[in-house]
C-alpha cells in the first residue's frame, strides 16, 4: 500500500492550508493510500544552529522532535507539504524543519550517500495559501520547497497555490481549491 506523509506548516489548526492538506489526504486515502498527517506546530523543532555537528556523520546532534521526523519522508512514497505564506515565504515553523534537513544535504552532497535508497519513485505535492491576490508571493516559497524536495530526492510533482484567501476557513468559500486538492491528492497516488 502506498504511504503518504502530510506535513502541515501552519500554526492555525483548521486554517486554510491545513484544510487544503486535509482535502488532499482525503483524496489519497479514498484512492487507497495509507496516510499520516503531522502538524509541525505540535512538535518541538529548534532551528539549525549551523554547528556543523552533522559534517562527519550526516546526523543532526540536536535532540528534539526532528529525530522522530527524519525517517518519515524517506519511508513515505508521497510527501504532501502545506504552508501559509508569511511575508512572501513559508511559515517560520516549516522553515525551521527544512533547515534542520541540512544534515541530509550533507549526507547527499558531502558524504555521497544515496538518499531514500530503493525508493526513487517518491513524489511531492506542495500547497500554499496567501491572503493577497498577487501570485508573486509564492516565488520564494516554491524555491524553498523545490530545494527541500531535491535534497530528499523527491520529485516536485504538483503544486496548488491559492491566492486571495485570508480569514480562517475562508478556503471553504473558494470555488475550486478544496476540490482541486482532493483530486490532486488522489492523482498523486494513482499515477
Ligand atoms: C505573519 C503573517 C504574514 C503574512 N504574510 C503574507 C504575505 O506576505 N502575503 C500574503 O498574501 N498573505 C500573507 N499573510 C496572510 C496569510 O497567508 C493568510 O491569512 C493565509 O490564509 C493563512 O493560511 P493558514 O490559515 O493556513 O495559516 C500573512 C499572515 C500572517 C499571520
Amino acid at each position: 500500500m502506498m504511504k503518504v506523509l502530510g506535513i502541515s506548516g501552519s500554526p492555525r489548526l483548521g486554517g486554510n492550508s491545513d484544510l487544503l492538506l486535509e482535502s488532499a489526504l482525503k483524496g489519497a486515502k479514498e484512492a487507497g493510500a495509507e496516510v499520516e498527517k503531522i502538524r509541525i506546530c505540535e512538535l518541538n523543532i529548534s532551528p539549525c544552529t549551523e554547528c556543523h555537528g552533522c559534517d562527519e556523520t550526516g546526523e543532526c546532534i540536536q535532540e528534539d522532535d526532528m529525530q522522530m521526523l527524519y525517517p518519515k519522508p524517506m519511508e513515505a512514497d508521497r510527501l504532501f507539504l502545506a504552508s501559509p505564506i508569511f511575508f512572501m515565504g513559508i511559515s517560520a515553523q516549516l522553515k525551521a524543519m527544512i533547515d534542520r534537513c541540512q544534515c541530509i544535504w550533507v549526507r547527499k552532497y558531502k558524504l555521497n550517500q544515496t538518499i531514500g535508497k530503493g525508493r526513487e519513485h517518491r513524489k511531492g505535492f506542495f500547497m500554499s495559501v496567501g491572503g493577497s491576490k498577487n501570485p508573486e508571493k509564492f516565488v520564494g516559497a516554491v524555491k524553498v520547497v523545490r530545494s527541500f524536495f531535491a535534497t530528499l530526492d523527491i520529485t516536485y510533482e504538483k503544486e496548488l497555490l491559492v491566492t486571495g484567501v485570508d480569514d480562517k476557513g475562508a478556503i471553504k468559500n473558494h470555488p475550486s481549491a478544496l476540490k482541486e486538492a482532493l483530486k490532486i491528492g488522489g492523482d498523486m497516488v494513482s499515477e
